[in-house]
């Protein structure tokens, strides 16, 4: 073995860390130390530097727990969720693009009939949002499952709130012909968490730190390749500086505002003002090992 110079280290490290038997490993460890040791002889940190690295990793380690993730928050700040998502979707285009989850999902949501309330008296504007998960061929996808999530009018997830039931989030099934009716209240734009790490280094920037007025969606449907999307508010002034960079053209929808008095899409008159949002979700058609796989 060659003893090291700065010169021949990243060699005599990538050669040692060949021999590893699975090779996906293999591969991702000697891509991790090439793009380490190429980051670390570009920047060339101090000491004192290193040692500040090191110690905003352990604390943002320290930071997780069952609901926390700051690492997760870090890989969304730096578009990397965004990455790996747009990586692992490659959908046809006239698919509905998927984007982040985010960290506010909580599984097992209530049930809720079509065209039930899943807002239950919570803050907001009262929205509803209509209209069809189909195929890309046009065809109206029955039973698909529309599991939904986001803030209330004042900008708060459940796991923000001390609920004891579940807060802002339900879970519909389209009609036969593929038709949904949502009942809820609109969401506001809203921080991300800025008590941690990373709250700490976007406040050495000039970042905004704020996501865009969006509902999540997670839709299956049998023989379709899930969705994990979300639809964004028109005229959000965070549209173009998302944080986590999970603004999609295709997601921006116009929520119509409608004046008190008028029909909501279920018929009855309401007697404040309200929300109209249309959106038809179209999904691609998957093998049975994909979907398995997903
Ligand atoms: C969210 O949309 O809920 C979200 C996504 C990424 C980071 C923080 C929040
Ligand atoms: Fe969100």
């Amino acid at each position: 073995m060659p003893y090291v110079t700065e010169q021949n280290l990243t060699n005599v490290v990538l050669e040692r860390w060949k021999d590893i038997p699975d090779p996906r490993l293999r591969e991702v460890m000697q891509a991790a130390i090439k793009h380490l040791h190429a980051f670390v002889r570009e920047v060339e940190p101090n000491g004192a530097e290193w040692f500040a690295a090191i110690d905003f990793l352990t604390r943002t380690g320290q930071m997780c727990n069952e609901k926390r993730q700051e690492f997760i928050l870090s890989s969304d700040v730096l578009g990397v969720s965004m990455l790996v998502d747009a990586i692992n979707h490659r959908r046809d285009s006239g698919a509905t693009p998927s984007t982040v989850e985010g960290p506010f999902h909580v599984p097992n949501a209530p049930e809720i009939a079509d065209g039930g309330d899943m807002a239950k008296g919570a803050p907001g504007i009262p929205c509803y949002v209509v209209g069809k998960v189909r195929g890309l061929g046009g065809e109206g996808i029955g039973g698909a499952e529309l599991d939904l999530w986001q803030t209330d009018g004042e900008g708060l997830y459940e796991d923000q709130r001390n609920t004891t039931g579940p807060w802002m989030r339900g879970l519909y099934r389209t009609r036969p012909d593929g038709s949904y009716l949502i009942r809820t209240v609109a969401p506001i734009s809203y921080t991300i968490p800025m008590d941690g790490t990373i709250g700490e280094l976007m406040n050495r920037t000039n970042i905004s730190h704020m996501r865009p007025a969006h509902i999540h969606f997670a839709i299956t449907a049998p023989g379709y390749h899930g969705l994990v999307t979300h639809l964004f508010q028109a005229g959000d002034e965070f549209i173009e500086t998302d944080v986590v960079y999970g603004v999609k053209e295709s997601l921006i929808v116009d929520f119509k505002k409608m004046p008190a008095g008028a029909k909501a899409p279920h018929g009855e008159v309401v007697n404040e003002p309200f929300y109209v949002v249309n959106y038809d979700f179209v999904l691609e058609r998957a093998a049975a090992a994909a979907v398995a796989a997903e």
